[in-house]
């Protein structure tokens, strides 16, 4: 087994995994100094592609965000979520998840579980791909958000789910839009690690899109805390950088890329 993932496992029950999304080199470069998974998530369908929802990524687009990712990661684990689609048979989920594998060397790829492809899952992890699930609020297969797990037979339903992912293999489960008692339920009687989105702290991680946490998305639902706001930051150097140049202030005499003097 990968070693980055067995000490993701090791993680269970003992200390918090650390984990956000990344889309480019550059955030991943330094994401990859502190957080123990950097997932490549389709939420990029809405984040960067102002798509309405995530169905409509394909599989090149995920493919070369990876590719730029991957040059900025050296000791996360790096997870590739799968586009809608790419994975709706055993076969077409093994070619897909191999040319993932094989064209941006990341470690594993996550899928939504629909509730009924525990089998795509087992078949991935014998072909030595490992795999993140991801149950809850899962934005592939539902058109409206809910919090998951209210009552005890929607939380027991997500727990038998959440043990079949197991059981096929997955060696990680995002929980998305979870009530805390669920997650707990689900984290404590589970063998692999939980991750934890709109989930409570009753989860063995963290995941947020680091555009959210960031302040750029515009997304910012009750469970992102916002640890900067960027896009205050970024008009302000924006409006700036538009009066130095309307004003002639910028480019100065440093800025230019020779000592030539003109008169
Ligand atoms: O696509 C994504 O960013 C995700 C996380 C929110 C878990 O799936």
């Amino acid at each position: 087994m990968n070693i980055k993932i067995r000490n993701i496992l090791k993680k269970k029950n003992k200390s918090k995994i650390v984990c956000l999304t990344a889309y480019s080199k550059n955030i991943a470069k330094i994401l990859d100094n502190h957080c123990d998974i950097v997932l490549v998530g389709d939420s990029m369908a809405n984040v960067l592609y102002g798509l309405e929802d995530t169905h409509k990524l394909n599989l090149d687009t995920v493919i070369n965000h990876t590719l730029s990712v991957k040059k900025g990661i050296k000791k996360s684990l790096l997870i590739v979520d799968m586009p809608k689609g790419t994975y709706n048979n055993k076969k077409k989920a093994k070619k897909n998840a191999k040319l993932i594998m094989k064209l941006t060397k990341c470690d594993a790829v996550k899928l939504e579980s629909n509730k009924k492809n525990f089998n795509i899952i087992k078949e991935l992890v014998k072909s030595k791909i490992p795999v993140m699930g991801h149950i809850g609020y899962t934005p592939q297969y539902k058109k409206k958000f809910k919090i998951e797990g209210q009552s005890s037979y929607a939380a027991n339903k997500l727990l038998k789910e959440a043990k079949l992912i197991e059981k096929a293999g997955a060696f990680s489960i995002v929980l998305e839009c979870l009530t805390p008692n669920s997650s707990a339920l689900i984290t404590k009687n589970i063998n692999i690690p939980t991750i934890g989105i709109g989930s409570s702290n009753q989860c063995d991680g963290q995941i947020l899109v680091t555009d959210d946490m960031l302040g750029m998305s515009g997304f910012y639902p009750k469970f992102v805390k916002k640890y900067a706001i960027l896009n205050r930051t970024i008009e302000k150097a924006v409006k700036k950088y538009t009066r130095d140049v309307k004003k002639g202030i910028f480019p100065q005499k440093k800025n230019f890329l020779n000592g030539t003097k003109f008169k």
